[in-house]
């Protein structure tokens, strides 16, 4: 975890500040630590990454499941041939057109959040296209531990284990918000995507697909 990272985190419980205590220096980055919020609230950083998750409850199982699905999967995941086919799907299926098409969206937004990043691949694209802006990435499973060890190092990069349910983060706070095949994995998705867009900043943009039985729909 990057220092810069604790002036855009809020406690999910109270909506208060952290303070930091960081107990694992590695460089800048912060290998260990506590964060601690002023009503004593307490979340752990452990390998790098912020472990921001309360009770998950019904969710439980989809981290249990994601967690081992991508430890298993993740050469597979960023195999040449499934890169080349997540991105295309990802700028046809939202109306990018082309790889310029979706350049252009990243290269106008400050701060873009990657709800449910799984493994970090779209955190990789959207930080390939664009050094200047703060990426952020939450995913409740050990996925994350694989995003941050492929993409943590990036200077605008910020990888979260936080539930998009309980996000730790101030309303209206993204100017972009990708939210892509994760919702339809939650038990309520109509909650998950209410929450989100309590996280976009007015005339921020969205791009989110919820798959339904007989079909997806934006
Ligand atoms: C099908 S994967 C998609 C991952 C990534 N968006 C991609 O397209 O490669 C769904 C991901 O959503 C995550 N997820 C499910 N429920 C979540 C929640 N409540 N909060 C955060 N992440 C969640 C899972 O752990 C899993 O990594
Ligand atoms: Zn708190």
């Amino acid at each position: 975890m990057k220092k810069t990272l604790l002036e855009l985190l809020v406690c999910p419980e109270c909506y208060s500040e952290f303070q930091l205590g960081a107990d694992g220096l590695k460089g800048e980055e912060i290998r260990s630590g506590i964060l601690r919020c002023g009503k004593g609230h307490k979340f752990t950083i452990i390998d790098g990454v912020p472990r921001i998750v309360t009770s998950l409850g019904e969710s439980e199982q989809v981290k249990e499941s994601y967690s081992s699905k991508w430890t298993m999967f993740e050469d597979v995941a960023f195999s040449k041939r499934d890169m080349q086919f997540q991105f295309n799907w990802y700028i046809s299926r939202y109306g990018f057109g082309d790889f310029e098409g979706l350049q252009k969206l990243i290269k106008s937004r400050s701060l873009i959040l990657d709800a449910g990043c799984g493994v970090g691949r779209a955190v990789g694209w959207f930080s390939d296209f664009t050094d200047a802006h703060d990426i952020l990435g939450i995913d409740i499973s050990d996925a994350i531990d694989i995003a941050y060890r492929r993409y943590g190092m990036r200077p605008n990069v910020h990888l979260i284990q936080a539930d998009i349910l309980r996000p730790p983060f101030r309303p209206e706070m993204f100017d972009y918000i990708s939210c892509d095949q994760v919702i339809h994995h939650i038990k309520n998705p109509e909650e998950a995507f209410n929450r989100l867009v309590t996280l976009l900043a007015n005339g921020g943009a969205a791009s989110c697909i919820c798959v339904q039985e007989e079909g997806p729909y934006t």
